[in-house]
């Protein structure tokens, strides 16, 4: 996106709402600016009356005069900055709540591809590099306009002549500034890119450091970290060399203006031409005007690093959902009914997963799913919940197409028991009632008793309210489970899918809460991945797949008894144990 664009979109979505306030601010500028240039227009009087011609009874007035002046310029610059930096703040706020809302709203695949740490560096890290450099712009922006148009009213005023001396050395910058604003553009981009690999990074390290110290990566992870921070260093070296180099393009302009004023004015004085006040107001005007106009490059420079971060966010927003729900369509419950799957294909980046899958899961009855691994099994299960789109083929439940339904009722069809059971930082309890928000302690501590969740907590020192711990890392493996498993309980959903719900479990634990599954899946809709067979020889009807493909389907006995994959699978479990 150009700048245009991109301002034009901030301040339509984002800066617009705040119009008033900064309406308030931008009066506030105008004086605290403004006063500079009356300032400087006091020199003149100071010199020609005061110290010249010493006329004693105008020190009062002038004196007085000052103060005020200097007063209203410091209540007018304290209010502007408190107001802007506000603004600032909850424009950047706001972008992080609506981007924090989008995201939500993205698939499934988008954060397979986008990595959580470069995520939280842009959502974190790009709102807080906007909020301080449009900020630091704005604020100066302002109020450095109105003082260097009053300072320039006084210079033109005084003398224009002098006037166009001081601007003398324009042609000689203009090219470096427009060259350092390109490079300024692009490499601050590059280090915003590297900071959120830095984060990548980290998030990776706390994330795996048990893979890291069991497998002695300490020194490893270390080099490649060293090695992000220093792509980083280079990056934001060369984005700040190029702001640092627009003040010293200003200071060069200066010193040309410096010298044009002080060999022309010096002999105009001497011949008698000009008062030594008007020069000294003159010179007053012109030191203070270069304050102003060097911030202002600095302005242009914080403009270019906003624009840089801005961009990262808004293409955020730029990247859409795929998988939604059908416009116009309310949320209903589905009626219960048949789950088919048919000839369904799907794949990665062109690698296919699913190739020509059909199968069909009745009503109210108990399917298990079987395979080796990377089969697909896992993989029907967010296809059913429309985690993911089949590519070719549909899905549909009672004869309804499940792109055709409103995806918050498809989703609350389902209750499902993932592979890695996702806790939250959150209780045990809480962990428990994400399942259904709405119930209330009666029913979580149920569904915490038949999930013998209870088992374990009992003996915590806080019981159910516990803390999980991050991603519930205060649990182990089978706890974990156990709390899945509860939650899917409390979910009550009209079809249960359950994806190697007790793998974590020992014997006994697995036997107990195998008849709780049973008690559950009871009359409903019930969808079984389990590589162990003591799970999965009592369902209604058994599937196998393989390679993406339904190869064979029947009871127990029967696939035994046909000696096909089942049975292979069947023996290698039976050897093996
Ligand atoms: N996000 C992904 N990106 C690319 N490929 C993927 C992704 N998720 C799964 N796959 C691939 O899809 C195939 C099927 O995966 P799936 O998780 O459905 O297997 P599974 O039958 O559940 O295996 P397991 O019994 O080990 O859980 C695998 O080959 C896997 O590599
Ligand atoms: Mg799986």
């Amino acid at each position: 996106m150009t700048s245009r664009d991109l301002l034009h979109r901030v301040w339509r979505e984002h800066v617009a709402q705040h119009m008033r306030v900064l309406l308030v601010a931008l009066v506030l500028m105008t004086i605290e600016g403004g006063m500079l240039g009356v300032l400087s227009y006091m020199v003149r009087p100071m010199f020609d009356r005061i110290f010249v011609a010493g006329d004693t009874s105008a020190i009062a007035g002038i004196a007085i005069t000052v103060f005020v002046l200097f007063v209203a310029r410091a209540a007018a610059g304290f209010g502007q900055r408190y107001l802007v930096v506000l603004t600032g703040l909850r424009v950047t706020t706001g972008i992080q709540k609506d981007l924090a809302g989008h995201l939500l709203s993205l698939d499934t695949r988008f954060f397979q591809i986008n990595p959580p740490g470069g995520l939280i560096e842009r959502v974190r890290g790009d709102a807080q590099a906007l909020q301080q450099t449009a900020s630091a712009a704005l604020m100066n922006l302002g109020r450095d306009t109105i003082g260097l148009v009053s300072l320039l009213a006084v210079v033109l005023w005084i003398d224009w002549v002098w006037a166009l001396l001081v601007f003398a050395g324009i042609p000689v910058v203009v090219l470096p500034i427009v060259l350092l604003h390109r490079r300024i553009r692009a490499t601050t981009a590059a280090a915003r890119r590297s900071s959120a690999d830095i984060s990548t990074r980290l998030d990776e390290i706390f994330h795996g450091m048990l893979a890291i110290k069991l497998n002695r990566l300490e020194d490893h992870e270390h080099g490649r970290f060293d090695t992000t921070v220093d792509q980083f260093l280079r990056a934001e070296r060369r984005s700040q060399a190029g702001r640092a180099g627009l003040p010293a393009m200003i200071d060069l302009l200066a010193a040309i203006g410096f010298l044009g004023v002080l060999i022309v004015g010096g002999h105009e004085i001497a011949a008698g031409d000009k008062t030594v006040g008007e020069f000294m107001s003159f010179f007053t005007a012109m030191v203070l005007l270069f304050g102003p106009l060097r911030r202002l490059s600095n302005v242009s420079g914080h403009i270019q690093a906003a624009m840089a971060s801005l961009d990262r966010l808004y293409s955020l927003f730029d990247s859409t959902p795929e998988i939604v729900s059908p416009p116009g369509v309310a949320a209903a419950p589905l009626p219960p009914g048949d789950i088919r799957v048919e000839d369904v294909h799907f794949g990665y980046d062109g690698t296919p997963v699913l190739r020509g899958l059909s199968l069909t899961a009745v009503q109210g009855r108990v399917t298990a799913l079987v395979g080796a691994s990377g089969a697909g099994k896992s993989t029907v299960f967010n296809l059913l919940t429309r985690l993911i789109e089949p590519q070719q083929g549909r899905v549909t439940i009672g004869g309804t197409g499940i792109e055709t339904v409103n995806l918050q009722s498809l989703r609350e069809h389902f209750a499902m028991v993932s592979q890695d059971a996702a806790l939250f930082d959150e209780s045990i309890r809480q962990n428990i009632r994400l399942g259904r928000l709405d119930a209330d302690d009666a029913a979580v501590e149920a569904a915490a008793e038949e999930a013998k969740v209870m088992e374990f907590a009992r003996d915590l020192p806080g019981g159910l309210d516990s803390p999980a711990g991050p991603r519930g890392a205060n649990l182990s493996g089978g706890q974990r489970q156990r709390v899945a498993i509860a939650r899917a309980i409390l979910r009550d959903a009209p079809v249960l899918l359950l994806d190697e719900p007790t793998s974590a479990l020992d014997a006994r634990s697995e036997a107990l809460i195998q008849e709780a599954l049973e008690r559950l899946s009871a009359g409903r809709t019930t969808l079984v991945i389990a590589h162990r067979f003591a799970t999965i020889r009592d369902a209604d009807l058994i599937l196998v797949l393989d390679k993406g493909k339904l190869v064979d389907q029947g009871r127990h006995d029967e696939l035994l008894a046909r000696g096909g994959l089942y049975a292979q699978l069947y023996e290698m479990q039976f050897a093996k144990n």
